[in-house]
Formats: structure tokens, C-alpha cells, sequence
């Protein structure tokens, strides 16, 4: 076996979905990152034409030239963002996108920097890159803003990326525009390059901005998908926007591990561009609604405080005077209220105090999970 991948574990939100299995009975599954709606009506309609039109063949490395121009003309309208055709390649989902940047830039023994807390994922597939994790933390003191001194102290001669990730998986914090200058600065000096996971960019909420660091930043490459925006997780589609070099290395990696996106996912991903482009913000209004219900809720229960997030699909309890053990706590979550959320310890060690709780349900289901948890909590005293 491969010792890298024999030693990997499994991620901390697949952890509590097989406690959950194994405890069973009536769950409410809040542990997933997912939306839960269906995506726009038009994606129905590109299935079959994309069908009827012969897409149905190997799609071109680096993804469909029409797709390409309508992601670019996005870049541009949206996130203040003008690239050439060559800055920017199709892969099968963002996951797939920041695998081939790290696999670009990373010899072995390479340092990544990454931010924590952070989708614990990161965590995963690093190694697999044979690259080395270091990170540096959001602070929770600050409203999970990252501390650029400490970042300062932790690059190294072997630092090839800093990854950032806006608004953050799971505190749902999102980059300000002062944070964003001095990384770019720092990027510069020492020939870093910033990759930016904005896979939850379109979701912020009570008036906030996303701000895509590659606005201010010429060494950056930014991962955005069509997961979230467009509730199409189960259709592949995501994509990097990157200086040429990178791009061209990352296209290798896409190609030859057979990451790109399907031919119909691409074309169904061009008509969302195309013809669904108010949906992205109109599913992110139900989830500010559903935001601030659980996060009201959250805050009545003595012992739990939730600040409201600035942005993604989670709200982000502190916990930590109910709990020292954030895991555990979401396991007894599991036992007494039938509530599966996962503990913050999951996202890193920073993490620990804080619990995720996905606003990827209904609004009745996210309604009876918090009277589970109150009655719980309450139960517990
Ligand atoms: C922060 C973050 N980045 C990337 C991804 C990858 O999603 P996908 O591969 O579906 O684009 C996820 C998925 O939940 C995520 O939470």
C-alpha cells in the first residue's frame, strides 16, 4: 500500500455521519455541507439539449471554450476580475481544482499554509500531494480574522501557498479588504502564491461583500464552483482562475487523472451562467432567513453564543461553556436530540468550542432541531 494514503483517516464530518449510523432512530442531518434545493429550472432543459446536441464525447482539456467566456464575462461582472481564456480551466468540482494547484506547485516536502480553522478536507489532501500542512489561525477573538503576524512567522523557505478560504468553511468569516492587501503584499515578497477556496462566495449575508483576493493580488489563483452557487454538487463542475503558468500545469493534472467535468455537467453549468444568473442570490436570501432563525434560536439556549456568520451555508456556535469537547458534545447531540452536527474540532484545532451546524435543511427541520437541542441542553443541567 501507499504509506501517504494508507495512513490517511477519514474527515471529521464523514466521523459523525457513521456515529450517527450507528446510533440511528429520527436524525435531523445538519452535519453536511449541501444545499438542499433543487437547482434552477433551465439546468433541466440543458440536460436534454446537451443530449440532443451530441454532448456526449470527451469534453476538450481545460473545459469548453463557450463555458470559459461566459465564466470569464462572470469574473468580470462579479468579482471585479479581468483574465484571458488561458487563466482559467474546468474541473470537475473545486475540490478536484485545489488538488491540481497543490499537485502544480508542490515538491515533496513543500510547505502549504493554510488557514484554520478550515473545511477539513484540506487537512486530507495535502499529504496526497506530498505536500507539508502548516497553518495559521483565524482567531476566534477577532471574529475569525486572520492574524497576518502570525502568518508572517510561518513562512518558510519551502512555503510555496498560502490557502485562504472566503467566506471560511465553517466560521463563515470572509476576507476584508485590509487582510487581503498585506497577504498580497507578503505574497509578493516572498514568491508565495494565495489560493483562494471561494466556494461559498455567493452566499454572505446582512450586507457583507465577498472580496475575491486576486482584485489585489497578481500571485493568486482562485477556486470557485457550481456546488453552492447553483446547487448542482452532483453535477461536477468547478473551476480555477490562475496566472497561465499554473493554469497549464493544472490542466496536466485535471487531465491525466481524469478530473475534468463532464461533457452535459459543462454545458448545464454554461446555461446556469447564461440564464440563471439571479438564482445564486436569491437561494443566498433563504439561507440569510434560515441564518438568523438558528442563530437567534442558538443564542436563547444559556451556555451557547452565535455570532452571526458573514457569509457561507453554517452557523458557528461558541459551545465552549457546555463543552471543553466539541466532539463529543455534537456526539451527545446525537444521542439525546437527534441532531447530527459536527463538533468545531473537526476544522482544526482552533476549531475546538465551536460546533457546525448546516443551514442546508428546511426551515421546519432547522426549527425542530433547535427545540431538540434546547430540551437537551436543558435536560443535561
Ligand atoms: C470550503 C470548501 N471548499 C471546497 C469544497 C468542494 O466542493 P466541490 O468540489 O463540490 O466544489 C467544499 C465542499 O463542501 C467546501 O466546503
Amino acid at each position: 500500500m501507499n504509506q501517504i494514503v494508507e495512513k490517511l483517516g477519514r474527515s471529521g464530518i464523514g466521523e459523525m455521519s457513521r456515529y450517527a449510523a450507528g446510533v440511528g432512530g429520527d436524525l435531523i442531518r445538519l452535519e453536511v455541507g449541501d444545499i438542499d434545493l433543487p437547482p434552477p429550472q433551465v439546468i433541466r432543459e440543458a440536460l436534454t439539449e446537451a443530449y440532443e446536441e451530441g454532448y456526449t464525447h470527451y469534453p476538450p482539456f481545460g473545459g469548453y471554450p463557450d463555458l470559459i467566456e461566459a465564466i470569464r464575462e462572470k469574473l468580470s461582472r462579479e468579482n471585479n476580475l479581468d483574465v484571458n481564456p488561458e487563466n482559467i480551466c474546468v474541473a470537475a468540482g473545486g475540490t478536484v481544482v485545489l488538488f491540481a494547484v497543490f499537485h502544480s506547485l508542490v515538491n515533496p516536502g513543500d510547505e502549504i499554509i493554510s488557514v484554520e480553522p478550515n473545511w477539513s478536507h484540506i487537512a486530507l489532501m495535502i499529504p496526497l500531494t506530498h505536500g507539508v500542512m502548516k497553518t495559521v489561525r483565524l482567531r476566534a477573538d477577532w471574529g475569525f480574522k486572520l492574524d497576518v503576524e502570525e502568518l508572517k512567522d510561518k513562512i518558510t523557505a519551502r512555503t510555496r501557498i498560502l490557502l485562504i478560504n472566503t467566506p471560511n468553511n465553517p466560521s463563515g468569516a470572509i476576507l476584508d479588504k485590509e487582510t487581503a492587501l498585506e497577504i498580497a503584499r507578503l505574497a509578493d515578497k516572498h514568491g508565495i502564491l494565495v489560493v483562494s477556496d471561494e466556494e461559498y462566495e455567493k452566499y454572505v449575508y446582512d450586507g457583507n461583500q465577498h472580496l475575491s483576493i486576486a482584485s489585489v493580488c497578481e500571485n493568486a489563483a482562485i477556486m470557485q464552483s457550481f456546488s453552492k452557487s447553483f446547487a448542482m454538487s452532483g453535477f461536477r463542475v468547478g473551476y480555477l482562475v490562475a496566472p497561465k503558468a499554473v493554469v497549464e500545469q493544472a490542466i496536466k493534472v485535471i487531465s491525466y487523472a481524469g478530473g475534468y467535468a463532464s461533457s452535459i455537467s459543462q454545458r448545464c453549468a454554461l446555461k446556469a451562467l447564461q440564464k440563471a444568473s439571479d438564482f445564486p442570490s436569491r437561494t443566498a436570501k433563504e439561507f440569510e432567513r434560515r441564518m438568523h432563525l438558528l442563530a437567534d434560536g442558538l443564542d436563547q439556549i444559556p451556555g451557547i453564543r452565535c455570532p452571526r456568520p458573514q457569509g457561507s451555508i453554517y452557523v458557528w456556535p461558541d459551545i465552549s461553556q457546555l463543552s471543553r469537547d466539541s466532539v463529543e458534545f455534537a456526539r451527545f447531540l446525537v444521542r439525546k436530540a437527534g441532531v447530527v452536527t459536527v463538533g468545531g474540532r473537526a476544522f482544526g484545532e482552533s476549531g475546538e468550542g465551536f460546533l457546525r451546524i448546516s443551514l442546508g435543511s428546511p426551515l421546519t427541520d432547522l426549527k425542530r432541531a433547535l427545540e431538540r437541542i434546547q430540551e437537551a441542553v436543558h435536560l443535561s443541567e
